[in-house]
């Protein structure tokens, strides 16, 4: 009587589906966003797919030096957010593939031409700057309104950058001043201003931590990463310089010669679902613009048309000479000047 009541249980369950729904493999990606994204992509798309997944975070620059060295004997799977310059790298390095996922038409079309296929946008955030205001008054100091005003010696020890040999962001600053600027007088600008930084993080949204803490004045780092620390109540506002900003359209790349490539590509397709893209900002403590047109964009996050944005060049500035070449620049020229 037992074992007719448990071959009934098992019946009804896999009609629902439910017996269906057992693991079927893993996927292992390397996220590049904010860890708490990373922590809810781990939770959700197992229950959407019935496969596992395990992440490793690290930060674009050290995402793609990853990728580099494991060239031979790829460990990763898919490549998960972080900034748009080094997923081109990757895919100029022949480490990641070009995959056209279904949702391809309904992702935002300036994005997709913006990187021209090289890899898949997920997402858009823009350059600027978290301001602790209470500790610029303090130092009875005004609240900077360009790139061009942070190399006054007034902000001595008052800023924070991320370091572009590590970060995306910090990358994605160097190469917005080169485009606003010339390569020539932006490399002039970032000598002035290095005498002003109090510390070169190893993370984009590290500085908006710091300008959170008043630890510095002003954090460059991404808006969408400033308002994260609004939010937390850290006593901030965010903006971008009025001489212009640049941008990041995040990545999504499938690595080359992944043997997991089945899980891999169920992966990418789930995490373009509106489903998927909704998580940054109601559990991942991320605030950007998702990729499909489909996915509700919260109110609170901010938008281009508020900010004066370039039309960055991210096909140049994801060629890997010039992405290798300006960051040793910077490590050659700037990080071993005296402060
Ligand atoms: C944060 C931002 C992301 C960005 C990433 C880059 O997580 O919210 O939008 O892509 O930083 O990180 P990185 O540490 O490479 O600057």
């Amino acid at each position: 009587m037992r074992r007719v009541m448990v071959s009934v249980v098992v019946v009804m369950l896999a009609s629902f589906g439910v017996a269906s729904a057992a693991p079927a493999g893993k996927v292992t990606i390397l996220c590049s966003p904010n860890p708490p994204w990373c922590d809810a992509v781990k939770a959700e798309f197992p229950k959407a797919t019935g496969i596992a997944l395990e992440f490793l975070r690290l930060s674009s620059g050290e995402a793609l030096a990853r990728l580099r060295a494991e060239r031979q004997n790829p460990s990763f799977d898919v490549w998960f957010g972080g900034t748009g310059d080094p997923h081109v790298v990757a895919n100029e390095d022949g480490l990641t593939e070009i995959y056209r996922p279904r949702a391809w038409d309904d992702l935002r079309p300036e994005l997709r031409e913006a990187v021209a296929g090289k890899y898949i946008p997920l997402y858009a955030g823009i350059l600027g700057w978290a301001i602790n205001e209470r500790l610029l008054k303090e130092k009875g100091l005004p609240v900077p309104r360009t790139w061009l005003e942070l190399a006054d010696p007034k902000y001595k020890g008052l800023i924070a950058h991320p370091n572009p040999n590590t970060s995306g962001t910090g990358y994605t600053l160097i190469a917005t001043l080169v485009q606003i600027y010339g390569e020539q007088e932006a490399f002039e600008l970032l000598k002035r201003i290095h005498r002003n930084i109090a510390e070169y993080t190893r993370s984009g949204p590290a500085p908006a931590l710091l300008a959170g803490r008043g630890e510095v004045a002003i954090g460059i780092t991404f808006v969408h990463d400033a308002l994260d620390h609004v939010l937390k109540g850290f006593p901030i506002v965010y903006g971008a310089p009025r001489d212009g900003t640049g941008y990041e359209i995040g990545g999504l790349s499938l690595i080359k010669a992944t043997p997991n490539r089945v899980n891999a590509i169920a992966f990418i397709e789930w995490a373009l679902t509106p489903a998927a893209q909704v998580l940054n900002a109601e559990r991942g403590e991320s605030y950007q613009i998702p990729s499909n047109t489909k996915t509700p964009v919260p109110r609170i996050i901010p938008r281009f048309q508020d900010f004066k944005v370039i039309k960055y060049d991210f096909l140049k500035y994801g060629r890997a000479a010039v992405r290798d070449g300006l960051v040793q620049k910077w490590t050659r020229e700037i990080s071993t000047l005296p402060k």
